[in-house]
């Protein structure tokens, strides 16, 4: 097997790899107040395991990489393991996905370690709507975490506002007003039934149609195309504005036809789609890569066409089992 190519012609050259499970905040649309049953160090991967099954992937053609968690900066010195990935031949994107908590104080290593890019998930400005949200009270230290990225020189800088009916949905011309001001990409993102689809994600899923309807109401806006990123979003620019804006829409319209992306999760689970329950782990190929790269050929038969979110919201009945991993269990 040459390229990651799956049953329905998509090749796949973008890795999400979870480093942990476990996270400082808890918010509620990704873990439940009391947190999950987190995996015990000693059956997470190691850096070294995770740079192997780099290697495998990057040998199938894997070019592009982002570090997720649970929150990935709560695993000691992950600024080594981004230098280890970053010397894998083949390896010319690594980005991280963070809830910038601990941004300020690692921002500056992670760069001279090779990241190239971080995305930052806010949801709200306001500081007693954060405390609810993330269940903690963190939004100042996430605000030092931007600033801090930005004097790293990390660019694009890309904040991810996941919308959520009757909590923050007030808020989004707020957000359109900091993209039109800053140097920053913000992108909405549609509520999504990861491991759950409760009457929590039935009150509070928000199509992002409103956002357009806002942002067209107050601006001159038109797609680009040019924002660098490897993932689902639709970006718009904003006529005269410094920064941009983003829709990540898998309900309302979902992106499954363009599809280049297996997860690896904290656990060692190689996953060929977020929503459905299919995994392979990848730790008994370890140490032989034959098997392994058998294993990344597995995920791309196994791969189904696509999620089924929106047959969930109406009810209707799925082709496969969803899992059961939440949001942070998974890396997003
Ligand atoms: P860029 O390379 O900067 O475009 O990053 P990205 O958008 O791929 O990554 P990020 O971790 O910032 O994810 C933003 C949102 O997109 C999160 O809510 C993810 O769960 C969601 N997302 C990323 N990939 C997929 C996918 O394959 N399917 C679905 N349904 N959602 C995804
Ligand atoms: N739906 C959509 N996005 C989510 N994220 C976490 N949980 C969900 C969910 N249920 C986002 C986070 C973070 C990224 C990894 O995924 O806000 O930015
Ligand atoms: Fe933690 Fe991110 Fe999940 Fe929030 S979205 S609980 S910050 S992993």
């Amino acid at each position: 097997m040459k390229a990651l190519k799956d049953r329905f012609g998509r090749t796949h050259n973008y890795l999400r790899i979870s480093v942990t499970d476990r996270c400082n905040l808890r918010c509620v649309y990704c873990m439940p107040e009391e947190g999950v049953a987190f995996t015990e160090a000693s059956h997470l991967l190691t850096y070294d395991q995770i740079a192997e099954v780099v290697e495998v992937g990057a040998s199938l053609g894997i070019t592009k990489l982002r570090i997720t968690g649970g929150e990935p900066l709560v695993r000691p010195d992950l600024h080594t393991l981004i230098a280890r990935l970053s010397g894998i031949p083949g390896i010319e994107d690594i980005a991280l996905t963070t809830n910038g908590v601990f941004l300020a104080k690692q921002a500056q290593a992670l760069k001279d370690a090779g990241l190239t890019r971080v995305n930052i998930s806010l949801d709200t400005l306001d500081p007693s709507r954060f405390a609810f949200i993330a269940r903690r009270a963190e939004l100042r230290r996430v605000l030092e975490g931007i600033e801090a990225a930005a004097v790293a020189g990390f660019h694009p800088i890309k904040l991810n506002c996941v919308l959520l009916k009757n909590v923050n949905e007030d808020e989004i011309a707020e957000f359109l007003r900091m993209a039109y001001e800053k140097p920053l990409h913000v992108r909405f993102i549609e509520y999504m039934p990861i491991g759950h689809a409760d009457d929590n994600w039935r009150n509070h899923y928000l199509p992002l149609s409103r956002v357009l309807d806002i942002a067209n109401e107050r601006y001159v806006i038109a797609r680009r195309e040019d924002v660098k990123g490897n993932g689902p979003s639709e970006d718009w620019e904003i006529e005269g504005g410094v920064g941009s804006f983003g829709l990540i829409h898998p309900i309302s319209d979902h992106f499954c036809k363009s599809c280049n992306r297996l997860r690896l999760t904290a656990d060692g689970g190689l996953k060929p789609c977020l929503y459905w329950m299919d995994e392979l782990n990848v730790k008994g190929a370890l140490g032989d890569t034959a098997a392994m790269r058998e294993i990344f050929a597995k995920a791309m038969d196994i791969k189904p066409e696509n999620h089924e979110m929106a047959a969930k919201l109406a009810d209707t009945a799925l082709s496969h089992v969803p899992t059961e991993r939440r949001m942070s269990q998974i890396g997003g």
